[in-house]
């Protein structure tokens, strides 16, 4: 369904590597719903991904850059608001990589090195594009600035390795920065905070199938999709949200207020007995 709501509204989409990336769906429900917007993702991406064919279906330009590296940064903002022909109204940061997690080095083996890339990648690179765009003066008053989460942030999720940390450290940079802006240009500044989705960065958790599988059967209203998010991200861009900011904000179907559930427990009740062999012996697998 059309609603016209970012009718004249100038975004900033960064992350689409594929139809499956959550950046993909928020790009074409933008669009949909008037706006005119930019695509960024690394060099590598572009060349190897997707990105190009949707940047086609818009009519969005492409711009490759790497969020970690702040002159890129400034390109994009620069390059954006000539493109498009002024100030953003909104910024979509869905970026994510744990080099430890796809080296498979586990959270009591991390390599620090890669710790730090994480970081850089997945959380100070949303600082480094909000100090960017503030000292450019790129976004309009009112404007918002979304960066996507997951709830590992809070509580331990099996796998989720030095991403959970990452996480943490994105959503309080969303705080932080989001009395800033907001004080200074009424900039606003929040984390959608997403169930466990089908995507090239979703599927390096480990045993993604049994999380969704298990977020599915602890949600009330099941596990929420990248059209769900990006449904979210859309009323979050919009003006019918202008007052909300600094938030971290639950798209996850009501799992985050469960403790457990039926289907959940059901599931948990005759699971060990399809995990013993016929000498009664635990399969550990
Ligand atoms: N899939 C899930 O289960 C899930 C759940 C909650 C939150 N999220 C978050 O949603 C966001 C988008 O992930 P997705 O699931 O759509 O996967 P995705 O793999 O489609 O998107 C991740 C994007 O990050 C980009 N990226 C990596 N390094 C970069 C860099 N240095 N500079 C710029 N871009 C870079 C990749 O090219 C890719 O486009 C991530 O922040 C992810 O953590 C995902």
């Amino acid at each position: 369904m059309k609603y016209n709501l970012l009718k004249g509204k100038r975004g900033i989409v960064f992350g689409a590597l594929n139809d499956m990336s959550i950046a993909w769906k928020v790009a074409e429900r933008a669009v949909e719903e008037g706006a005119i917007i930019t695509l960024s993702n690394t060099p590598v991406a572009v060349r190897m991904g997707d990105t190009n064919e949707l940047g086609k279906k818009l009519n969005a330009e492409i711009l490759p850059a790497d969020a970690t590296n702040v002159e890129d940064l400034e390109m994009v903002f620069s390059k954006s608001m000539e493109i498009l022909g002024g100030k953003i109204d909104f910024v979509l940061h869905s970026i994510g990589m744990s080099p430890n997690v796809r080296k498979k080095k586990t959270y009591d083996d991390l390599d620090y090195n890669l710790l730090d890339k994480t970081l850089d990648i997945s959380a100070v690179s949303f600082h480094k594009m909000l100090q960017t765009a503030k000292k450019m003066d790129a976004i309009s008053e009112g404007g918002s600035v979304l960066a996507l989460t997951f709830i590992a942030a809070q509580r331990v999720f099996t796998g989720y390795n030095d991403m959970a940390d990452a996480k943490a450290l994105l959503e309080s940079i969303t705080r932080s920065f989001g009395y800033i802006y907001g004080r200074e240009k009424g900039v606003r500044i929040n984390t959608i905070s997403q169930s466990p989705t089908m995507t090239t960065a979703g599927s390096g958790i480990k045993g993604v199938d049994d999380l969704l599988d298990f977020a599915e059967r602890m949600s009330p209203i099941g596990n929420a999709d990248a059209d769900d998010c990006a449904d979210y991200c859309i009323a979050m861009f919009s003006d019918l949200t202008r007052k909300v900011t600094m938030q971290n904000l639950y798209n996850d179907g009501g799992f985050s207020s469960m403790g457990m559930s039926l289907r959940a427990m059901k599931q948990y009740a005759s699971g060990p007995d399809d995990n013993i062999d016929d000498d009664g012996n635990i399969i550990y697998g």
